[in-house]
């Protein structure tokens, strides 16, 4: 990707501190984008990790504490990024989490919790940069869906039918600004080298890796990659599209 592409956008990503979200920064910046990773303050050992993981970008990346799951502090992050830099051009929405139980031991509050930041915080962002994206006639925006949210996935109901949702949030977005100068897209990971990845136990993460025909996990850099490709501002006629990148564990046409 050359850094042409993204010539001095300004990217926001959501979960930026995160297992995929530091890479895509990362890969962003090395475009030629000015990043600002959004994530919680409370994981402040992780926040000061990622201000040295970074360190080497010249201060093109910057961190912003933001809760996606609370609208009106995602509408402030926005107006601020949008005073600050003079527009929101790339949105990434990257923040995820899992509550991984059977739906017979699932509790209301996994439900409702995963909904509010798998489901909800995709649609708080957009909703508060749309408006800028529309009336400076560009925007990029990539959200980040899973594999399991096209296969389904044991003890996963919650996550699957969130990161569907994701999908069906991305066509129809995508459809609505086509005509902007604005393309919505969805990248769909695999099992990634990932926090989120190790947690599942390792007799079951084994099976899984077992079924990739790649035969490994995906890195981040994998998805990273995906994400700047569809972030460009010469990938212009590709929108509502989902980007699968899971090293060919679940094909499809
Ligand atoms: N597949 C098939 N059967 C399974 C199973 C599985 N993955 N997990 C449990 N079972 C079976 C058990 O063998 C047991 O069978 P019997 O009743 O016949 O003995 C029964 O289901 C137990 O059911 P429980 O409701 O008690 O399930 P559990 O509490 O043992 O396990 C779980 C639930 C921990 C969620 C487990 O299913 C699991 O780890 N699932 C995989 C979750 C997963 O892959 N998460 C991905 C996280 S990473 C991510 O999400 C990133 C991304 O986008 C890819």
């Amino acid at each position: 990707m050359s850094s042409s592409a993204h010539p001095s956008r300004i990217a926001l990503v959501t979960g930026g501190i995160g297992g995929l979200g530091t890479e895509i920064c990362r890969q962003l910046a090395t475009a030629g984008c000015r990043v600002i990773a959004v994530d919680l303050a409370s994981r402040d050992e992780r926040v000061a990790a990622f201000h040295a993981e970074v360190a080497g970008f010249d201060g093109a990346i910057s961190f912003e504490a933001a809760d996606v799951s609370d609208f009106d502090r995602c509408k402030q992050l926005v107006e601020r990024i949008e005073q600050q830099y003079g527009s929101v051009d790339i949105v990434v929405n990257a923040a995820g989490i899992t509550r991984d139980a059977s739906l017979r031991k699932m509790t209301p509050q996994q439900w409702h919790e995963l909904m509010h930041v798998n489901l909800d915080g995709v649609f708080n962002l957009c909703r508060n940069a749309i408006e800028g994206m529309l009336t400076r006639g560009f925007g990029r925006i990539v959200n980040i869906s899973s594999v399991n949210g096209q296969t389904g996935q044991f003890g996963q109901t919650n996550y699957s039918a969130a990161k569907a949702g994701v999908h069906g949030f991305t066509m129809a977005l995508a459809r609505e600004t086509a005509r902007k100068g604005i393309t919505v897209n969805t990248v769909s990971p695999g099992y990634c080298d990932t926090p989120m990845v190790a947690a599942v136990s390792p007799e079951i993460r084994a099976q899984i890796v077992a079924g990739i025909p790649v035969g490994r996990l995906g890195s981040p850099a994998d998805i990273a990659r995906a994400v700047a490709f569809l972030a460009a501002d010469d990938a212009g006629y590709i929108t509502g599209a989902n980007l699968p990148v899971n090293g060919g564990y679940f094909m499809s046409f």
